[in-house]
């Protein structure tokens, strides 16, 4: 019998230790690592047919490699395919992260639905009724769609090779479990080794894999960083569980840009694409408030539109208060001590509350500007119009500050609707013909000649 390995892992960040240990000295989380127990895989369970095994690669250059035979599969999901950059391409792994009930499994199965090539849809979450209920809901009239629920990796390759399905769909690579791994499945080492051997699978027979991955509570994938690193493309799917919308981004690409996000809307017949994306802010909110700003920042590699809430009263006890949620408060005063300093507003005597909508926490000092906008716009009472945005830092003289990758957010917001955004002067801007209007200021008077 093989001799029996185990190897301790961090359930948070997937670093394996050699003992066990209270703190995980790389990602310095308490009590997360756990004994795994591994055992080598002695043959691996892909066998590749004898003839493309003896095919060993060969040094090729640049303009000798033909791509031309590799036509990427169309999803039949404009939004999808836009995200991918164009379409599925084969033998590629993409995985689909994002909160419980979002609406991944949903998306996977309407796309599998929709496709007329021979699909292979491997649930280890739901059942083949509870599948097919949903199958009725979404797409009732489809006849290349098989669906296996299965969890052991083994047996899946056993199906595979008998069906021989042009595109593969894992729901979700959680539940799978190997036989060569000892340790339940949703363990760092059994997420590993469910997606070796499914990469092994994909690049050999060029066939597309894609799969679902759960996340945890801190918005990662969940299992280790490396699922990330091995996969070709990371797809996050993400919006408000209350709200209908739904938007799916690229995290990673190795065949597109990461700048394209599709958007959906979730309805009793499954998701519907949405090809306009500013009805999102039309249904959002009607009327103009005063107080409201909206500020393109990036959160990571991502664009994200956040809006800023701030409201400016008169103090109704001796010291002012300035609260402020999701937005560090010391820099509130900062911005605030500018307003008075630089733009003569006084509001050293009034209470300021600032709010970031969707409670979301934000370091990217590209918000400084819509901070500043929506206090300007709750003090004066005067509501900036839902299709201006912002992204610049504001300096301790009241300079408008040039922020990074200025022209993703522009893009972002020209994306979503917006008709104009206010952006440093100093911003180096390439952009032509642009959609949205590109409005650079210097100082904070601009702003306010703009705004009151
Ligand atoms: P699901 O796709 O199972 O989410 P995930 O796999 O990400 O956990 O389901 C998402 C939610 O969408 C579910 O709570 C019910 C809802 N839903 C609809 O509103 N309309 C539909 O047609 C379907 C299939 C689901
Ligand atoms: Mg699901």
């Amino acid at each position: 019998m093989a001799k029996v390995k185990t190897t301790f892992f961090c359930q948070n960040c997937g670093t394996q230790f050699s003992k066990w240990q209270g703190q995980c000295t790389a990602c310095k989380e308490w009590n997360t690592i756990v004994e795994e127990l591994v055992q080598k895989p002695e043959k691996s369970d892909w066998k590749t047919p004898t003839t493309a095994s003896k095919r060993a690669a060969v040094p090729l250059l640049v303009s000798e490699i033909d791509t031309s035979k590799e036509p990427r599969l169309n999803t039949f999901d404009g939004e999808l395919n836009r995200v991918l950059g164009g379409g599925i391409v084969p033998g590629s792994l993409t995985l689909l992260g994002g909160e419980p009930g979002i609406g991944k499994s949903t998306l996977l199965l309407q796309v599998s639905l929709g496709l007329p090539y021979k699909t292979l849809y491997v649930s280890g979450e739901e059942s083949q009724k509870q599948i097919k209920m949903r199958a009725e809901r979404v797409n009732p009239n489809n006849s290349n769609c098989y669906i296996l629920t299965e969890t052991k990796t083994q047996n899946i390759f056993k199906q595979i090779e008998a069906l021989e399905p042009d595109i593969v769909i894992i729901d979700s690579i959680q539940t799978l479990h190997s036989d060569y791994i000892e340790s339940s499945s949703g363990s760092i080492s059994q997420i590993k080794e469910c997606t070796t051997e499914l990469i092994k699978f994909a690049k050999e027979t060029a066939t597309p894999v894609l799969l679902i991955g759960h996340i945890t509570k801190d918005g990662n994938i969940a299992g280790p960083k490396i699922l990330e690193h091995m996969v070709d493309t990371v797809l996050q799917f993400e919006g408000d569980r209350n709200h209908v919308f739904r938007i799916l981004r690229a995290h990673k690409n190795r065949f597109g840009s990461t700048n394209e996000l599709g958007i959906y809307e979730m309805q009793g017949s499954g998701l519907r694409e949405v090809s306009n994306p500013s009805e999102i802010l039309i249904s959002k909110k009607d009327e103009e408030l005063s107080g409201n700003a909206i500020a393109a920042t990036l959160e990571g590699m991502r664009p994200l539109m956040i809006e800023v809430q701030a409201l400016v009263s008169t103090a109704v006890y001796g010291t002012p208060q300035r609260s402020a949620t999701g937005f560090n408060a010391k820099r509130l005063n900062m911005l605030l001590a500018v307003l008075e300093k630089r733009a003569g507003f006084r509001l050293g005597a009034k209470d300021v509350f600032l709010n970031i909508t969707g409670g979301i926490t934000v370091d990217d000092p590209a918000i400084d500007l819509a901070v500043v906008a929506s206090i300007l716009s709750s003090n004066e009472d005067v509501s900036i119009p839902k299709d201006y945005c912002f992204a610049a830092e504001v300096g301790l003289s009241g300079e408008i500050r040039p922020v990074q990758r200025v022209e993703q957010r522009i893009l972002e917001a020209e994306k979503l609707g917006f008709a104009t955004i206010f952006v440093s002067k100093y911003n180096k801007i390439s952009l032509q013909n642009t959609a949205i209007k590109i409005q650079l200021i210097s100082k904070m008077e601009d702003l306010v000649d703009f705004l009151v």
